[in-house]
């Protein structure tokens, strides 16, 4: 899949605006605890700015649904990248209007504004024409680079794009590339590995990649409602009964297609969530009743590993336990090293975005595999074959 990007005439010297996604997690005092999409946006911050545009960067900030909440401004996110880029970040109070015009007037060429929360504006998520013509009119150019909002119809990733002439950033371009290289043309054997809490989160994923991929490899939560698909006592682990039928018949599409969906064997189980459990090593197939499956067991481990010793190409989506808590992180940890393993033996491995990319930024891993997506959402509709709004207008 190509996007249409700008050339060097198209920003120089002009006034550009900028869809970025600058959703970050704050911490309690509202300091930015994890800066990862904000660096993302760095190289085009740097190349916009050696052109001597003047830089207008937006976007929201979790869900104020509509309201101006202090809480969900993007001040504290201005200063950070403030820090990062090592130059001055104008903050704009508003996204549109006037103030956004003076500070677009009053930056030099080169220089830079954050805006304040799309979201503050209910026509924001509604995709509102107007209201993306008011946001367009200080501007020349529009840019979109954020590919973690690109599955979302709002009017800075949708609308605006009718307003000026609109060009897809960097990011946006490398994620589109490795995502859709590695969804519609991978090396096999490609192995998918899936985990998290729920199958109903990752049903369409299977759905669309199940032709695709060789093995699929299901851990984390989602893991119990296909042993128990299969007549298996898993305790009091989490199962979605709901969804019993769909494993069932996934599990017989995949034996007809050739295609190994492999289950842990093996797992690491407590009573209860909690960081404090001394975890016990029991079978898959045997969850005492008292006990609820957290993490994959050892066996679990080697077989997972083992498989994907040969992958070319691996996409991983969803952890293996709950690895925020020390006991039940290893199953997590020892898929991501050997994901470290393969990519030095020259795999492609794509980490979807998500708890996936905490995972493996929580293990520092984060640059020893092919690619970590920025998209948690995006990528997960990327990977079910859906079209993104953000995307489709630079499809060329
Ligand atoms: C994300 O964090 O996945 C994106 O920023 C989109 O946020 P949203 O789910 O609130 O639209």
């Amino acid at each position: 899949m190509k996007l249409k990007t700008f050339q060097p005439e198209d920003i120089a010297g002009k006034r550009v605006l900028v869809r970025v996604d600058f959703n970050v997690p704050l911490t309690g005092d509202g300091k930015v605890s994890d800066s990862t999409r904000i660096k993302a946006h760095v190289p085009l911050i740097e190349e916009l700015s050696k052109a001597e545009a003047k830089i207008a960067l937006c976007s929201h900030l979790g869900r104020p649904k509509g309201q101006v909440n202090p809480k969900y401004s993007l001040k504290p996110i201005a200063e950070e990248l403030e820090g990062i880029i090592g130059k001055k970040v104008a903050f704009t109070s508003d996204c549109v209007g006037t103030a956004v015009s003076s500070a677009i007037e009053s930056i030099q060429p080169g220089g830079l504004a954050v805006l304040e929360n799309l979201r503050f504006y209910a026509e924001e998520e509604k995709n509102d024409a107007a209201f993306a013509k008011k946001l367009a009119s200080p501007f020349e150019v529009f840019i979109m680079d954020a590919f973690s909002a690109a599955h979302r119809a709002h009017a800075s990733t949708r609308a605006v794009v009718d307003c000026l002439p609109s060009f897809a950033g960097p990011l946006l371009i490398r994620e589109i590339e490795i995502l859709s290289e590695t969804r519609d043309n991978p090396r096999h054997p490609f192995v998918l590995i899936l985990g998290g809490a729920k199958v109903s989160d990752k049903i369409d994923v299977i759905e669309n990649l199940l032709s695709k991929a060789d093995t699929i490899i299901i851990g984390g939560g989602m893991s119990f409602t296909f042993l128990k698909s299969q007549g298996l006592e898993i305790g009091h682990s989490l199962c979605e009964t709901e969804k019993l039928d769909f494993a069932r018949a996934m599990s017989e599409k995949a034996k007809k297609q050739n295609v190994s969906i492999l289950l842990p064997t093996d797992v690491l189980a407590a009573s209860e969530v909690s960081a404090e459990a001394s975890p016990k090593t029991v079978p898959a197939n045997a969850i005492p009743p008292d006990l609820m499956g957290l993490d994959i067991g050892p066996d679990t481990r080697k077989i997972f590993s083992e498989a994907l010793e040969s992958a070319k190409t691996v996409l991983w989506n969803g952890p293996m336990g709950v690895f925020e808590m020390a006991p039940f992180a290893g199953g997590t940890k020892a898929i991501a090293e050997q994901l470290v393993k393969i990519t030095g033996n020259g795999a492609t491995t794509v980490i979807g975005g998500g708890d996936s990319a905490a995972a493996i930024a929580q293990l520092g891993l984060e640059n020893e595999v092919s690619h970590v997506s920025t998209g948690g959402g995006a990528s997960l509709e990327f990977f079910e074959g859906k079209m993104l709004p953000g995307v489709e207008p630079y499809i060329i």
